[in-house]
């Protein structure tokens, strides 16, 4: 059956992996990705696909309520990928409001537009709205985040994604919007804005640029290859039940400095330096703010009921990551210029 999707932040990082497989595999979907283009949306993600005839780019606003319902009305869109979201946590620091506008006022406005075009004839309409699983907060030494894990954010940007979540299923409950969430556990892989951990300290580790580790290093990640979130929430897309939460996750967990010291040995090698010379750039500085100390996903309900597991061991996923950034500097290069020079000033100073 035909689909007319529209998926929003498609030119972000893990948005651009999910055009791709959804244009890639679907060719009788149209497809409809909607971005701002913001600092972290790059087109330069997506020229592969491009010119794909069901393929359509659409630069505009989520958070701007005229012209969402406007866009609505004019294509009708039977399903919508939420991704668009302001997404860094220390960017959520120091400018938390724009977290709350875009990450809740902008899903509000997408759910608004959506219960407005199709009023209750809901058959085969699908909301599916992307989230994290660190709006569940923080764990301690043990334990891990199931579906039934109460909500607990610290930072405002775990913040606004939950109460994102909240007003989906508000929707779901009040306006029978049908609709399906998935909570993810860390993404790494190729266009990744290189703000957050893995493509900021490649592209140091290149310069020979310091690595700033916040704290003692002792935080915890489980970090899932980007391109088998994809396959996930292609999955959830099309198998997901109707208002039905999944967590997704790597079973991979990694300590910040043990995850570093990996990463140091492969960029050793695949730069033909000295063993052990990139560790020596690993600088310890002061934490982040309300910083989580460890994520760690239960993600056997998605293995069990939809059959889905990650496709890479962390391994071969980052081995290939450092091979993307090493093959596309030009790409870096150009992010790395301007705005986002102003950015590590502040952010590192
Ligand atoms: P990203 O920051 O790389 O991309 C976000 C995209 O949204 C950008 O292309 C940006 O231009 C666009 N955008 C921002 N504001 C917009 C607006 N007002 N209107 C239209 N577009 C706008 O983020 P990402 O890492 O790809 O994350 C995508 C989604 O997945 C987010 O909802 C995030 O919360 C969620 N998520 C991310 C991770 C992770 O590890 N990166 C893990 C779990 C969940
Ligand atoms: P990040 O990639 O920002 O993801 P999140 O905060 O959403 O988990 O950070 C991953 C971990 O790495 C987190 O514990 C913070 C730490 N970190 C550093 O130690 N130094 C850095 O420069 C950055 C960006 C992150």
């Amino acid at each position: 059956m035909s689909k007319k999707i529209l998926i929003t932040g498609g030119a972000g990082f893990i948005g651009s992996h999910v055009v791709r497989l959804i244009v890639n595999k679907y060719h009788e979907y149209e497809v409809y990705n909607i971005d701002l283009l913001t600092y972290a949306g790059n087109l330069e993600n997506l020229t592969d696909i491009e010119n794909r005839s069901n393929y359509t780019f659409i630069k505009g606003d989520i958070t701007d309520e005229v012209f969402i319902r406007k866009l609505f009305r004019k294509y009708k869109f039977d399903s919508v990928i939420h991704l668009a979201a302001e997404s860094h946590v220390d960017r959520s620091i120091s400018d938390p409001l724009a977290f709350a506008k875009t990450n809740i006022l902008g899903t509000m406005v997408l759910l608004n537009a959506f219960k407005e075009l199709w009023q209750d004839k809901w058959e085969n309409k699908l909301f599916y709205h992307i989230s994290t699983d660190e709006v569940y907060g923080t764990l301690g030494e043990t334990g891990l985040f199931t579906e039934t894990t109460s909500y607990d954010p610290n930072s405002p940007y775990s913040a606004s994604k939950a109460s994102s979540d909240h007003f989906v299923r508000a929707y779901g409950e009040t306006y029978g919007l049908p609709y399906v969430i998935s909570n993810c556990s860390n993404n790494y892989g190729g266009n990744q804005f290189p703000e957050k951990l893995i493509p900021l300290f490649i592209n140091n580790i290149i310069k020979n640029k310091a690595l700033p580790v916040y704290g003692d290093g002792k935080y915890t990640r489980d970090w899932l290859y980007v391109v088998d979130h994809a396959i996930a929430i292609d999955l959830i897309f099309h198998k997901g039940k109707n208002e039905e939460t999944y967590n997704i996750g790597g079973f991979n967990e990694w300590q910040n400095i043990n995850l570093i010291k990996l990463l140091c040995l492969q960029m050793d090698e695949k730069l033909g330096r000295d063993k052990g010379e990139s560790e020596k750039l690993i600088t310890y500085v002061k934490d982040r703010p309300g910083h989580d100390l460890r994520y760690a996903i239960d993600a056997s309900k998605i293995s069990k009921e939809l059959g889905w597991k990650p496709s890479v061991t962390f391994e071969e996923g980052l081995s290939k990551t450092i091979d993307w950034y090493l093959d596309n500097e030009g790409w870096m290069k150009r992010i790395v210029s301007g705005e986002y020079e102003k950015y590590y000033k502040k952010q590192y100073k």
